[in-house]
């Protein structure tokens, strides 16, 4: 049996991960930096640097010691080289290149976006090609085309904040914690979905990119007008309003879902990234499927949230292309994950 090792440190979790050739995976080890950065309300790039330094070579061990395997017994080490924290990607990249140097094995440079797109192929194995894939993170919110050779193409991505950014904001204006996605979505589970209006984003020149810092400004405004209903966190406000956020938000994302299968014709809908964690936008993925008669696939909550095991599955794909990394290989924080654009 063939395994990759997969190292991710793009952003605030620290992880590491073998992965067998027949998509197996024979550990994923992450460990999250929440604490850190938690009284900050949001991911403090220095502190996240220095804890993956800190956290690297534990994880490592645990991961092989969980496969019960050794550094020798590896075919390849993969990487996360972008996008990201330039800080947080070097740690990685410099420890998977020491790993491969000292063992002679090849690197691999992987996309951490494609990461999430492997993800779903590595849960579910055969996945009916073409797709749309929905990407959606606290760092992304990407809607690729996936061809039949999984070669992206880019649909759409949001202008401003991400939808995962656009929950952890709301989170911090209610003082509920970080990261306040989960938070938002547990409230949200006993809260009016109608209580409070939200207007979708419209742009003059007609884009049908995703926008969600104006779904924060609405949030604030609501708040400002009644700010003493919005004091107590599990208040029936607070509630009220992490509900019809959280569908407001919900609906601007499937909505270019929707316009996207009249246009593509795909086969099959993914979504991956932290955010398909968010029950309500499962619930929406599942409708969508149903009302377009296409098969759903969402990645269960260790391989949504960010963690190595993607790493490694996307550079099988890159083993078998025969792309493999120098020790030149630098970080890019802005590398972009797809082979064209094609907007909707
Ligand atoms: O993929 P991920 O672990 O890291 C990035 O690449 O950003 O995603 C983390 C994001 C955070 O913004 C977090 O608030 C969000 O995923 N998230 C959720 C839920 N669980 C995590 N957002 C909405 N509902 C959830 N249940
Ligand atoms: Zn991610």
């Amino acid at each position: 049996m063939r395994v990759l090792l997969g190292v991710e440190t793009s952003c605030d979790d620290t992880s590491v991960a073998i992965v067998s050739e027949d998509a197996h995976v024979l550990a994923n080890v992450v460990s999250s930096q929440i604490e850190e950065h938690a009284p900050y309300q949001g991911v403090v790039p220095e502190l996240a640097s220095r804890a993956h330094l800190q956290n690297i070579t534990p994880v490592f061990r645990r991961a092989l010691a969980g496969a019960g395997l050794r550094l020798e017994d590896m075919s390849g080490i993969a990487v996360t080289r972008g996008p990201g924290l330039i800080g947080s990607l070097m740690v990685g990249i410099n420890f998977a290149k020491a790993l491969a140097y000292g063992s002679k094995l090849p690197l691999y440079g992987v996309n951490h976006i494609r990461g999430h797109v492997a993800a779903l192929f590595l849960e579910f194995g055969e996945i009916p090609l073409p797709a749309l894939t929905l990407i959606v993170s606290g760092g992304h919110t990407h809607l690729f085309h996936v061809n039949t050779e999984r070669r992206l193409t880019l649909l759409t991505k949001s202008r401003d904040d991400a939808a995962g950014e656009a929950f952890d904001k709301l989170s911090k204006m209610l003082g509920l914690g970080f990261p306040g996605g989960a938070l938002i979505d547990r409230l949200a589970a006993e809260g009016n979905p109608t209580a409070f209006p939200f207007s979708k984003p419209k742009f003059g020149d007609g884009s049908h990119d995703y926008s969600f810092s104006g779904y924060k400004s609405a949030a604030g405004r609501h708040i400002e007008r009644d700010p003493r209903g919005f004091v107590s966190p599990d208040g029936q406000a607070v509630k009220d309003l992490c509900a019809s956020y959280q569908r407001a938000l919900v609906e601007h994302l499937v909505d270019r879902v929707r316009l996207a299968v009249a246009k593509e014709g795909p086969r099959a809908l993914l979504l991956s990234g932290g955010v398909a964690c968010n029950s309500g936008l499962g619930r929406a993925w599942r409708d969508l499927g149903e009302q377009c008669g296409l098969p759903v696939f969402i990645t269960s909550p260790k391989l949504s949230t960010d963690n190595a095991a993607m790493i490694a599955a996307e550079a099988w794909r890159l083993a078998e292309l025969g792309v493999t990394a120098g020790f030149d290989l630098e970080p890019d924080i802005r590398e972009k994950p797809y082979d064209g654009v094609r907007l909707l």
